[in-house]
Parts: C-alpha cells; structure tokens; sequence
C-alpha cells in the first residue's frame, strides 16, 4: 500500500494566494461585469526592462545558430551571471562573496522553500510572525511541527512582529536552530537596521544557528543607511544564507530567475558536532534535482547589470515606489495606520477589523484585491496587505474607490 506523508494534512486547505485568487475568480464568475483592479498578491505588471528583452532576443538567437547553440547549462548558473551578480550586489557594497558561492535557480520561493531539506527533523526552527507563507508550509510538509492548534503550528517558535516592536522581531529567548528573516518585509514592508541584523548575526554564531535570509525586496530599499545584504554585517558569512531574485526588481515573475548565495565558510553540523559546508551540501542537491536556468534567461538577467540595464530596472522600481508612496499616503489620510511603502512595494495597514472581512469588503465595495493579513499568521489578524505592483492608473483608481467605499 503507498502511503502519503501525512504531515501534508496539517496544511490548511490551499496555499494562501491560491485561495484568494479562487475567491477572486469565483466572485468575478458571479460578478461578471465588475472591474476589479488587483493589488493582492505581488505581481510586477511592468514590461521587461529593454536591456533585458534585447538581451533575451539576442540569445534566442544564438540558440537557433549551430555553431552557438548550447545544451544542458552549469546546474549552478553561468559563470557570466554569477560574476556579474557577485560583483555588483555583493562586492560593490564591501560584502565578501565570490561567483562560485552564488546559486542561479528559477525562484526564490522554491529556494526559500526547498532549503529546509539540508537539515535534520528535529531542526528547531523560528519563523517570524506575519510571514511569507512559504517558510512554514515548507517546514510543515517535512514534519518538523505539531498540529495546528489556534492559528499556530506546535513545534514552531514564532517570532512576534507587531506594532509594539515595529514589526521587528525580538531575539528568541529559547535556543533555535534555524531563523527565517525576510527584510523589507513581506507582507510589513518593514526594514531592519545595520545594528539590529547585527544581533541576529551575534545570536547565530553563538548558538551555531543559521540564518535563512530572504531580500527578495532589497532593490526596493531607499534608506541608504539599511543594509541591503546581510553580508554587509560582519560575521555573517559564517551563519547565513540569501536569497535574492530577479522578479520585483526586473519583472521577471513570469521569467523565473532568482539566486541563493551560500558561503564557503557557512556550516551546518553533524549530529556528533561535526561542521559540513552547506555549500558542498546544496550544490549536491542543486545538481541531483536541477538543471538550471535557461539560457536566454540567464542572459536577460545579466542585461540588469548593464549601465542601460541598471537605468531601467531603476526606473521601473521607481515606478512601483510611486505608487506605494500613493496608497500609503491615501490610506494613511483615511485614517489607517500604516506601515512600508517607504523601503518596500507593500503596505500594511492595520484594518481594526477582521481581515478577511475587510477583503471581502474592498473586493464587493470597491472591487479591489488586497491579501488579509490573517493569511500570514496570527499576528496579522486585523491587518490587510496592498501591493504597489500595478499600473498609476490602476493604483489611483483603486485609490479613488477604496475612499469612496470607506467613506460611504
Ligand atoms: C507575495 O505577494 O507575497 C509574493 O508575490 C509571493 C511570491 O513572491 O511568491
């Protein structure tokens, strides 16, 4: 008989942003003449920048010559894309970290969420609170939590992010193994500082912790005093992995490419004590189960550090800033404390009221998609989430009617 592993019926019923696009869908079907205009989840709706789309034609057709065409690529990317990442985002900033520690892959979330597999069950894990919903479930499925009892997973430690701390966890004051950070935030749009990664940092090397470190939102950051990589904080190479990608920056949710930086000196242990690099680790998984990124992808994103590239993706970003300064401001004059928008495209406004049933209220009165902030944990209940990825003219327009219906 095969049998499944159960820990997948801990799960609740479907992934987060699958479940609101059913309900979206499905109050479009009985709705079918509303326009609704979607600031849930975080999809960019931007072209390609220019640089990129040239670079991507000018590889597809190098595929289709003879003398250029390429196979299989380097499971861990191409060396062009690795140098380039590894000089502009890392070296650029003072950060120590060389081409080959640099992982090219089709996406953050499946880094962010297939990462957990390097370590033991019994991982003691620290997940922060509200979340981006991939860490945990990815934790769950591996059976390294309890049941799901009153909105919380047993087994987890939870790291409260809520108003009181500016949505900047406390250390945990039990011993963890593992510590997901995710800085800007998603879904607080919050931003740590130099001195306050500083400690997480202090707290890995102490307890022999690791530190998963997601800056999927990095480009989004305004305030040059916050660090854009936790390798800019000394020691870090020893204790953390990044993962960066190249969707929100340069459009590429549909294109799939993103990267996870693992150090050379960044270990993990045996159950004895014995110190293994994580790097020797994941290449091993990396090449056994990928085989990487397409080429004219891989092409499309070194375009981003081109000096026409660097411009666009600037531009682009801009563009999206503009209108998180837009809903912040408009929700803000609404009366709703509100956090993000500054150092980030998400804007977390706190809704005083049950958060799915402010959804329903923006979807049936204004006709606007936000995400509840119950969907990322306990600690987002009474909040909801507005992303900044979408046109001015939908942004205004939703603006004007999210007014409208709160007004009315
Ligand atoms: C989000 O809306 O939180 C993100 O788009 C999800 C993702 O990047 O997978």
């Amino acid at each position: 008989m095969i049998t499944i592993n159960e820990h997948y019926n801990k799960l609740q019923a479907s992934y987060l942003f699958s479940d609101i696009a059913k309900r979206v869908q499905s109050y479009q079907t009985n709705n079918p003449d509303k326009s609704i205009i979607k600031l849930g989840i975080g999809d960019v709706t931007e072209p390609l920048p220019q640089a990129c789309i040239q670079a991507f034609h000018q590889a597809v057709d190098e595929m289709a010559d003879g003398a250029l065409f390429r196979g299989y690529g380097p499971e861990q990317g191409y060396a062009f894309l690795r140098e380039a990442i590894a000089v502009n985002d890392f070296q650029s900033r003072g950060a120590d970290i060389s081409a080959d520690e640099i992982f090219i892959s089709d996406g953050a979330k499946c880094d962010t969420g297939n990462i957990q597999e390097l370590f033991s069950e019994d991982t003691v894990v620290a997940i922060p609170d509200p979340v981006y919903p991939v860490y945990l479930d990815t934790n769950v499925m591996a059976g390294r939590t309890g049941a799901f009892v009153s909105g919380r997973y047993e087994g987890i430690v939870y790291l409260d992010s809520v108003k009181e701390n500016n949505f900047v966890p406390a250390l945990p004051t039990e011993k963890v193994d593992l510590i997901y950070l995710c800085f800007p935030n998603n879904p607080t749009g919050s931003t740590i500082s130099k001195q306050e990664l500083k400690q997480w940092v202090d707290y890995a090397r102490e307890h022999k912790a690791l530190i998963l470190f997601d800056a999927a939102y990095e480009a989004f950051i305004r305030d040059e005093s916050l660090p854009k990589s936790i390798y800019e904080i000394e020691g870090a190479r020893d204790v953390a992995i990044e993962f960066r990608s190249f969707s929100k920056n340069a459009g590429f949710t549909g294109t799939r490419c993103a990267y996870a930086v693992i150090p050379k000196s960044c270990m993990a242990y045996t159950a004895k004590g014995v110190p293994e690099q994580l790097h020797r680790l994941w290449n091993r998984r990396h090449c056994t189960k990928f085989n990487g990124v397409s080429y004219p992808v891989q092409r499309a994103a070194e375009a981003v550090y081109s000096p026409e590239g660097k411009t666009q993706v600037n531009t682009l970003v801009a563009k999206y800033m503009g209108n998180a300064a837009l809903i912040r401001s408009e929700m803000t004059a609404l009366g709703y404390d509100c956090v993000g928008g500054d150092n980030s495209p998400y804007i977390w406004i706190d809704g005083r009221s049950d958060s799915w049933q402010f959804f329903d209220l923006l979807l049936d009165k204004a006709g606007v998609v936000c995400t509840p902030g119950a969907g990322f944990g306990k600690c987002g209940a009474g909040y909801i989430r507005l992303s900044a990825f979408n046109s001015r003219d939908n942004v205004t327009r939703a603006m004007q009617r999210i007014k409208k219906a709160l007004n009315g």
